[in-house]
């Protein structure tokens, strides 16, 4: 079976961690989102993929590779202006003759995909949808059914008084081929305000998958940090090491924790599961971590305290700081000299690289 995995959007809603990378790769377990996918797309049998990317290609390109070690084929279609979610499947149209999955790449989720396509095999329409229960369906897009479990309306980010259901599109669709030739060629459009509104008027039949599997997009730091400690309390009792870590007899660990390759945890440093320590993390005396995501080469020095924390790569985060649900981008340092200076880091705050003059920017002002 063959996949389209839509790789295209900035990730503006996840700044300033996806201020250099895609969201696509932003490690999840210490491994990019998208690898999860693919993973899980291998296991069920898709083992053809079209990676539909847009922006910044060739880091995609370097840290996912041609899906050999994963036991599946990659082809790469890159854009290079924005095509939409249907103008980057249109895009991809010549590797695509039988019914085919399409998923957008921010997503985590057990969903049967082989049960889903069953059910497309056996009712033939022109597109299933996976669908899921949420509870705010207004950041998403909410699809109305019939009985037989046909969708009849699709309203793509409704406001509260349109909302007449908590199904959403978990963006993941089977399509038909012939689907295509409604798509205009090299022209933006999205099968979310085009394509689907188009075929209901047509009166084509759209099947309803709906699945009460677990399903999180990661599309904003709450949620990252959300996925990351869902995976982690899966397994609620491991202590896990993926290399040679040093860690002093009296540093208290508590379980779940994943602890990259190459950490130093100190005596006396308390962390208490779930958290994530990516590679080359420093967690010094007196410091506490919970709940919280530590990208690569991350420094916690002596008796600084965090919850609820993403700290994004090659950040130092000096002694006796106190952070909750902070996020920081990449090479940033967080120390006392900010509080002195009356700028205490509140919660869901995001902080400025290392270097900035100015004060902490708002995340929009991060290069793309
Ligand atoms: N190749 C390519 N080109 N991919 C794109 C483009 C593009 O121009 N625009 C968006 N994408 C990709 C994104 O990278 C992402 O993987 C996916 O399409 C969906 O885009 P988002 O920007 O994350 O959309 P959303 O989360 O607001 O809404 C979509 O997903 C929801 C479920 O998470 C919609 O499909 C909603 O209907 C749906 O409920
Ligand atoms: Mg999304």
């Amino acid at each position: 079976m063959k996949a389209v995995i839509l790789v295209g959007g900035k990730g503006t809603r996840m700044r300033p961690l996806t201020c250099s990378i895609p969201k696509v790769v932003v490690p999840v377990l210490n491994r990019p989102l998208l690898e999860h996918t693919l993973r899980s797309l291998g296991r069920q049998g898709i083992g053809d993929i079209v990676l539909a990317v847009g922006y910044l290609p060739e880091v995609v390109q370097e840290r996912i590779g041609d899906g050999s070690q994963l036991g599946i084929r990659i082809t790469y279609v890159i854009e290079q202006e924005p095509l939409g979610t249907s103008g980057a499947v249109k895009n991809a149209q010549k590797y695509l003759d039988e019914p085919f999955f399409v998923f957008n790449g921010d997503m985590l989720t057990g969903i049967d995909l082989t049960a889903m396509m069953e059910a497309h095999r056996k009712v033939k329409p022109k597109v299933t949808m996976a669908l899921i229960p949420v509870d705010n369906p207004t950041i998403y897009g909410v699809v109305e059914t019939n009985k037989p479990g046909m969708i009849t309306r699709f309203v793509e980010k409704p406001t509260w008084d349109q909302v007449t259901t908590n199904m959403i599109n978990a963006g993941i669709y089977i399509v038909e081929p012939e689907v295509l030739r409604l798509i205009p060629a090299g022209v933006f459009s999205m099968f979310e305000h085009n394509v689907f509104p188009k075929l209901l008027e047509m009166g084509e039949p759209l099947l309803a998958y709906p699945s009460d599997a677990y399903w999180i997009d990661v599309g904003a730091p709450d949620k990252y940090l959300k996925a990351n400690l869902d995976l982690l309390r899966q397994r609620p009792r491991e202590i896990q090491r993926e290399g040679v870590s040093e860690i002093h007899p009296e540093a208290r660990i508590e379980p779940p924790v994943l602890i990259g390759d190459g950490c130093f945890i100190s005596a006396r440093a308390h962390i208490v599961g779930p958290v994530v320590l990516g590679q080359g993390c420093r967690v010094l005396e007196d410091a506490g971590l919970e709940g919280s995501v530590l990208w690569d080469g991350v420094d916690v020095w002596n008796n600084t305290v965090m919850k609820g924390c993403v700290i994004a790569s090659q950040t130092v985060v000096e002694e006796d700081c106190r952070l909750e649900e902070c996020v920081t981008g990449h090479h940033v340092v967080i120390g006392r000299e900010v509080e002195e200076f009356g700028a205490r880091i509140p919660p869901h705050s995001y902080v400025a690289p290392r270097g900035a003059k100015t004060p902490p920017p708002p995340p929009s002002s991060c290069p793309t």
